[in-house]
């Protein structure tokens, strides 16, 4: 399993209504940093084992899934090399389109409920390359429609047309959504958030999802290294990413 921690964002960096998520000189130089160091890593390890559908789960709430999910979508789709589908299967707490300042609705519940077709949830987003299926409005049986033949086939469908799909899910403990469609997916990236999640429930969420199925853990709101540490053991590199990241 291998782990990569990204830091606490500044208070200022957080998304506000003011705030773009898509533009990547208004983060945090050290998040972005961050971010790229994920996007790397994720993408060679998806390429090396051939895979297309990856979860973004956590043990609780307010772990930052989201948040990743979006960053990474956004992210992987900037290179230009891959077509990403960004899917928010947190039919519950669905958080992407507002993030992203996109229509909620309609989205995979009334699709998966036959109110819409599949095309009519697709959105294009204001990034090349990406594109998003809100969860739409929170249908009474949020398992029983991940656990269908309709959301089953239609991941099939949706691994022929992009060349990853990243999907937002709920988190493990409280609800059974993310191991219900677990054995659809390739792998999970697990979130733990430092100073928040109970040690016990990161544990019990592995033990849940099964070590072969997670692909990495991001350790999120890792404490942000003075200069000092960056320039001891990164040196130029550093240098080089901060100013970038700086850059307006
Ligand atoms: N590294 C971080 N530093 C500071 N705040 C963060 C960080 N990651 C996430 N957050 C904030 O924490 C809250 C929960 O994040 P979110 O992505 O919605 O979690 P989840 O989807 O797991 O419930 C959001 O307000 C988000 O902006
Ligand atoms: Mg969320």
């Amino acid at each position: 399993m291998k782990i990569l921690s990204m830091p606490v964002m500044k208070e200022t960096d957080m998304p506000s209504d003011r705030k773009n998520i898509f533009d990547p000189h208004e983060n945090d130089p050290f998040y972005s940093e961050a971010m790229r160091g994920l996007r790397a890593k994720v993408e060679h390890r998806i390429d090396a084992a051939g895979f297309r559908a990856l979860g973004v789960t956590s043990a609780v709430a307010g772990e930052g899934k989201t948040k990743i999910a979006i960053q990474l979508a956004v992210n992987v789709a900037s290179t230009g090399r891959k077509r990403v589908l960004l899917m928010d299967l947190d039919l519950r707490k669905s958080d992407i389109a507002r993030e992203m300042r996109i229509g909620a609705t309609p989205g995979l519940s009334e699709y998966l409920s036959g109110s819409v077709s599949r095309e009519e949830i697709i959105r294009i987003t204001s990034t090349r390359g990406l594109f998003l299926i809100p969860a739409g409005k929170p249908g009474s049986f949020p398992v029983d429609m991940l656990a269908g033949e309709k959301f089953r086939s239609f991941l099939k469908e949706l691994r022929g047309h992009f060349d990853l799909l990243i999907l937002d899910t709920p988190p493990i403990l409280p609800v059974p959504d993310a191991l219900t469609i677990s054995e659809q997916l390739d792998a999970f990236i697990l979130v733990f958030r430092l100073s928040y999640t109970p040690h016990k429930f990161f544990r019990q969420a592995v033990d849940e999802l099964g070590t072969g199925k997670i692909m990495g853990v991001v350790l999120n709101g890792d404490e942000k290294k003075s200069d000092n540490y960056y320039h001891k053991y990164y040196g130029k590199y550093y240098q080089v990413a901060h100013t970038e990241g700086k850059r307006s």
